[in-house]
């Protein structure tokens, strides 16, 4: 099980996301470019204007870490939005490929700022989010 990211990592988290928000077209627009160059078989999952999808996944990513220390208590939202990617067709094997996508536009944006800390966080973040939104698919595994 993925560790609950420490305050001093939902510090490090916050910072990095505020950076973020100074420029968030740029950053959701490389990371899905980066996820279709990597698996361009997933880009058929998506619609054909991402401008939408870019928003809600980056709203949703802002809820989550508001509440990432607790995602338990937000089991029913994150539970709604896994089963919707489950319908999806979104496996668990797809969120570190989505985690490691997402990280590198990071790290491209924020250069200096991107530390090893920084990255360890953002790794925890997804990873723990990703267990969450699969839990119930995990279980289906016997
Ligand atoms: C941190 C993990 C993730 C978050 C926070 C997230 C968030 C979201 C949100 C908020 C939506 C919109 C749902 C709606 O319209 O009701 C969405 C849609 C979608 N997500 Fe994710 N997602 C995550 C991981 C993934 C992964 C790993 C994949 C796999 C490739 C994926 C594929 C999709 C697809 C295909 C859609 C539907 C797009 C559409 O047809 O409108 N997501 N996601």
């Amino acid at each position: 099980m993925t560790p609950v990211p420490s305050s001093e990592q939902v510090q490090l988290l916050r910072v990095s996301f505020a950076k973020i928000l100074g420029n968030p077209k740029h950053i959701t627009f490389e990371f899905y470019e980066n996820l279709f160059r990597v698996r361009p078989d997933l880009r058929s999952l998506f619609p054909s204007d991402m401008t939408e999808q870019r928003k809600k996944f980056l709203d949703a990513l802002r809820m989550l870490l508001g509440a990432v220390q607790r995602l338990d208590s937000m089991e029913g939202t994150v539970r709604v939005l896994g089963e919707r990617h489950r319908k999806m067709g979104v496996c668990p094997a797809y969120f570190p490929v989505l985690r490691d996508a997402f990280i590198a536009a990071l790290s491209e944006e924020q250069c200096d700022d991107f530390t090893e800390e920084v990255r360890v966080a953002w790794s925890l973040c997804f990873d723990l989010i990703g267990e969450k939104m699969m839990a119930e698919t995990l279980q289906d595994v016997p």
